[in-house]
């Protein structure tokens, strides 16, 4: 089954290296946002919902903080299987939302976070023939690492590294096992640094613990218990990289810098990636191949836009007329 997932554009950067103090570094991003719903969920689900269609599920359900709820609901739709979608109240954004419902999932808000929402999941689904299509789904990180493989067909080769958002912590072990497959089947010379980033109010896996209360303005990559917690470790030992930190500042000046350079919206935590980069350029060698994956699209959040430049924004309207909208534009001599 198929949506017209994957295949999204490898976009080179041409003012974002210069801004940031490094035009010597040759950097894409990877446009996950173009898939049909938005995110790089589609690649997986549309194998998961494939697989829970093929072994006879009855249903199927996931914990979300939003992307994977709009891609389940769209795939189970088109496999005909009900979806059941259990979501943190007040932390998921409206498009992600809309989405959900609009693709006709049974949305459940919980007065809660989403790793009690995936517990919650989990205890559901041992009790009946519904299946877990969340990213402890096997089938979804195998979809998922298609990702890498693109990377590796559009250069060439392998980059030297690879920056990734990190919630759950699936993507990173997904993209890691692309690059090691693309390099064991000889597509690839090489595999890249993997360079993974948590939001530091929610970064379990930097400070080695589970943080019960996450709180971030990235809602995407609010996890305080990443499900491939070891498999993303593992990601980052085997390759020399990092899992580290950005704070919500950091994030949200990465967010409104790839729009205001490159013209590209991404939602907020996928910016997580470009902040890592920012914080860790000096680590990167001079010439290197960068790629920054950005998960989501900015459209699925139209509300911290709004927010982040509520100074720029005059809402009250002006007289229409061209006098004034020229003494407004400021272009009156
Ligand atoms: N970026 C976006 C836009 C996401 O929606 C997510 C995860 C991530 C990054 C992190 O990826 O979890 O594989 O490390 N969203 C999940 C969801 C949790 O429910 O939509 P990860």
């Amino acid at each position: 089954m198929t949506l017209g997932e994957g295949g999204t554009p490898l976009v080179r950067a041409e003012n974002l290296p210069a801004k940031i103090g490094r035009p010597d570094i040759e950097l894409y991003f990877k446009l996950e946002g173009l898939n049909p719903t938005g995110s790089f969920k589609d690649r997986g689900m549309t194998l998961a919902m494939s697989k829970a269609k093929e072994e006879g599920a009855e249903a199927v359900i996931c914990a979300s903080t939003g992307n994977t709820s709009a891609s389940a609901a769209a795939f189970a739709t088109k496999a005909g299987l009900p979806c059941y979608v259990i979501l943190p109240s007040g932390k998921v954004a409206a498009g992600k939302l809309a989405q959900a419902i609009f693709y006709g999932a049974k949305v459940v808000q919980i007065d809660g976070n989403f790793d009690q929402a995936l517990d919650l999941v989990r205890a559901l689904a041992a009790e009946g023939n519904i299946t877990i299509v969340n990213s402890i789904n096997p089938y979804r990180l195998e979809g998922q690492k298609t990702a890498a493989l693109e990377v590796i067909e559009k250069l060439g080769n392998a980059p030297d590294y690879l920056f990734i958002p990190v919630g759950n912590a699936g993507n990173i072990s997904a993209y890691w096992r692309g690059f090691k497959l693309g390099k064991s089947i000889g597509t690839a010379k090489k595999t890249p640094r993997m360079f993974g980033f948590e939001a530091e109010g929610s970064a379990a896996i930097v400070r080695g613990v589970v943080i019960e209360n996450p709180e971030t303005i990235a809602t995407a990559i609010r996890i305080g218990n990443p499900a491939s917690w070891k498999e993303a470790e593992a990601a980052r030992d085997e390759s020399q990289g990092k899992i580290g930190c950005v704070t919500d500042e950091e994030i949200l000046s990465a967010y409104k810098l790839v729009a205001r350079t490159e013209g590209i919206f991404c939602e907020p935590s996928s910016a997580a990636s470009l902040a890592g980069l920012i914080k860790y350029s000096r680590e990167i060698e001079k010439g290197a191949k960068v790629v920054a994956v950005l998960t989501g699209n900015g459209l699925k959040d139209p509300n911290t836009p709004i927010e982040v430049c509520k100074d720029e924004l005059d809402l009250k309207p002006v007289e229409p007329s061209v006098k004034t909208l020229k003494a407004v534009m400021g272009l009156c001599k």
